[in-house]
Order: C-alpha cells, then sequence, then structure tokens
C-alpha cells in the first residue's frame, strides 16, 4: 500500500460525495469508504504488515484522510437532510381542503341605499344625484334661505377655501331639487340619495357626515294626502309591515307647510329608550309643500305647478330597521359591527 493509492482513494471519495444527492448513495459511499470492509478501513488494518518506520507515516496519512472523509459525509447528510426537509414544507397537497378569500360585502348603509332606491323606482320616481360640493346660492338662497337669515344657523357646515366663491359642503340633499328643476321640465318625481355634511357635535342621533334621501315629486294637484300616501306605502315596503307614523308641524323656509316625520321607536317598539329620548318616536324625515320661491328660483311656474318634498335620514332608517342604537357604528370602521350586516 503506498501514500499515492490513498490520495487516490481521497480523491475518489470526496468526487463521489460531491456527486451525491440523496441520503441513500451517501450511506452506501460510507460504508465503500469506511464501513468494516471498506477501502479505508482496509488500508488501516493492513498497516501492521508493513515495517515499523512506514508503519507510522502511513497510518497517520491513513487516519487523516479517514477523518476528512467522516467529516464530509456528516456535513453532506446535514445538507441532504435540510433539503428533505424544505421539500417536505414546500410539497403542495391540491387535495387538502384550500382557505377560503376573506370576501368583503356592501356596506349596510348602501344596503339600505338600494333598498330605498327599489322601492321608489318601482313607484315611478327617478334617482337622481348632485355634487356634494355647493356653493350658497344652492345650498341656501334658491332655497329660500337669505344672507344672514336665523335659519342658515341650522346648517352650519365646513366652508372651503377658494377664491371666486364662498363653497361649502353640501348640508342637505334640498339644493339637488334646484338642480334637477333647471334641467328638467315637471311633472317630475325624484329621489336623491347622497351624503351630507354639518358642523355637528357627534352623539347617539347625530354625525358630521349623514346619508339623506331626498324626494320631489311636482304636478298639477298634489296634494298633503298625495305626500301621506307615498310616505305610508314607502315605510310598509322598507319595513314590511304596516308602520304608524307622525306628521308635527315643522319650519324649513323651502316648503310652505312643513312638518317632520316621526315614526315608533324600533328599538324600544314605542317605550321610550335614549335613542329616542324616552319619546317613543323617532325623527327620520323633514318633509312639506314646495315654497313657491323654490318653484321661481328653479324656473318653474309657481302658479302652474305644486310639489311637495321630503329629506330622510338615511342612517336613521337603517337604524329603525336594524336596531342599531347609536349613529356613530356606520363610520367606525368596527369590522365586529359591520360583518353583522
Ligand atoms: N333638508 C332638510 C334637512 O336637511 C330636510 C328637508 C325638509 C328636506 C323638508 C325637504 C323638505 O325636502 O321638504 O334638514
Amino acid at each position: 500500500m503506498e501514500i499515492i493509492d490513498l490520495k487516490t482513494l481521497k480523491i475518489e471519495a470526496n468526487k463521489e460525495i460531491d456527486n451525491t444527492a440523496d441520503l441513500k448513495s451517501l450511506d452506501d459511499i460510507d460504508k465503500k469508504y469506511l464501513g468494516k470492509k471498506g477501502e479505508l478501513t482496509r488500508i488501516l488494518r493492513s498497516l501492521q504488515i508493513l515495517p515499523k518506520e512506514k508503519r507510522a507515516n502511513m497510518g497517520k496519512a491513513a487516519n487523516e484522510v479517514k477523518n476528512v472523509l467522516k467529516q464530509k459525509i456528516e456535513i453532506k447528510r446535514k445538507e441532504i437532510g435540510k433539503d428533505v426537509i424544505i421539500a417536505d414544507k414546500e410539497r403542495i397537497d391540491a387535495t387538502r381542503p384550500g382557505k377560503a378569500p376573506i370576501q368583503g360585502h356592501l356596506h349596510i348603509l348602501t344596503q339600505t341605499r338600494r333598498e330605498v332606491e327599489e322601492i321608489f323606482r318601482s313607484m315611478g320616481f327617478e334617482v337622481a344625484e348632485g355634487p356634494e360640493v355647493e356653493n350658497e346660492w344652492y345650498n341656501f338662497d334658491a332655497l329660500n334661505i337669505p344672507k344672514n337669515h336665523p335659519a342658515r344657523d341650522v346648517w352650519d357646515t365646513f366652508w372651503l377655501k377658494s377664491a371666486k366663491e364662498r363653497l361649502l359642503l353640501r348640508t342637505h340633499t334640498s339644493p339637488v331639487q334646484i338642480h334637477y328643476m333647471e334641467t328638467h321640465k315637471p311633472p317630475l318625481r325624484i329621489i336623491v340619495p347622497g351624503n351630507v355634511f354639518r358642523h355637528e357635535a357627534t352623539d347617539q342621533r347625530h354625525e358630521f357626515q349623514l346619508f339623506q334621501v331626498e324626494g320631489l315629486m311636482v304636478d298639477k294637484d298634489i296634494s298633503v294626502p298625495n305626500f301621506k300616501a307615498i310616505v305610508g306605502e314607502f315605510f310598509r315596503r322598507f319595513f314590511n309591515k304596516n308602520m304608524g307614523f307622525r306628521l308635527r308641524p315643522d319650519f324649513f323656509p323651502f316648503t310652505e307647510p312643513s312638518f317632520d316625520i316621526g315614526m315608533t321607536c324600533l328599538i324600544c317598539e314605542g317605550k321610550g329608550c335614549q335613542l329616542c329620548k324616552g319619546s317613543g318616536f323617532l325623527e327620520v324625515a323633514g318633509a312639506g309643500m314646495v315654497h313657491p320661491n323654490v318653484f321661481k328660483a328653479s324656473g318653474v311656474d309657481p302658479k302652474k305647478w305644486k310639489g311637495w318634498a321630503f329629506g330622510f335620514g338615511l342612517d336613521r332608517l337603517a337604524m329603525m330597521k336594524y336596531k342599531i342604537n347609536d349613529v356613530r357604528l356606520f363610520r367606525s370602521g368596527d369590522m365586529r359591527f359591520l360583518n353583522q350586516f
């Protein structure tokens, strides 16, 4: 046995280890060189027959090769092992039940808006929209609320900085009555759903942003009984039952006479609770017969045409229908609330 042989053996073994990719053949290499009958073991055993001087040198060299190979095999074993674990992790089992993607759904106010639109459409109303940023004319003057009139205080809002004219976030959907009548000739029936904004201290019933549905019907012989019939039918369909409601005299500059629409508070079924301030009724809309000045401002002849209008708080309708006792929940972004609907 020569050192040369040992060198060749080392080179061969190294090559084989490098080229292995699985544990089984690595075990075979281990056995082939380092096993009981392995090539290196045989060399080590055969040392006894060598003369003493040679034996020491050869022994040292052979042991070195043995250790190097052993180490290398161990390292390789770990490497292959790691790959096996990773491969295991990355394996795709197409038969496993999948993870369902989280699906969004329509916000409860959007659902309510669509329900309301559907009911009015079926009664011959068209759905109209208008801008959320208004000027003073549309939000106030055209609605018979002149500058410095105290009624403007009721609709305090957010003013926008603009060079040309005073712009504001609309405080109600009523300006769309004007926009619509400017461009459409009576007879007409519209509802106008949309966001409105108020400078408002928030509480259980009030928000600085709310959703209104304006209604406007203009024809030759329009009267309060027409109005009551339509609102009664709307309530019946929206709440799926005959709903009692009451009209009380109120004041709005753009209607004469004016009233507010109160309905039995469905949170407490009329018994009185914190939301309805113990009255058993909740105001859900303002309404009235269109004021002649509003017709004039929109280019409609008040001698020829009559009309009624209302402005429902959609938030409040949804609160009643779904028994939600705090208006602030709608825009809270709290998924625990939103996922209930
Ligand atoms: N715009 C009123 C508000 O926001 C509500 C209202 C009252 C609308 C009477 C109307 C109406 O159309 O006729 O408080």
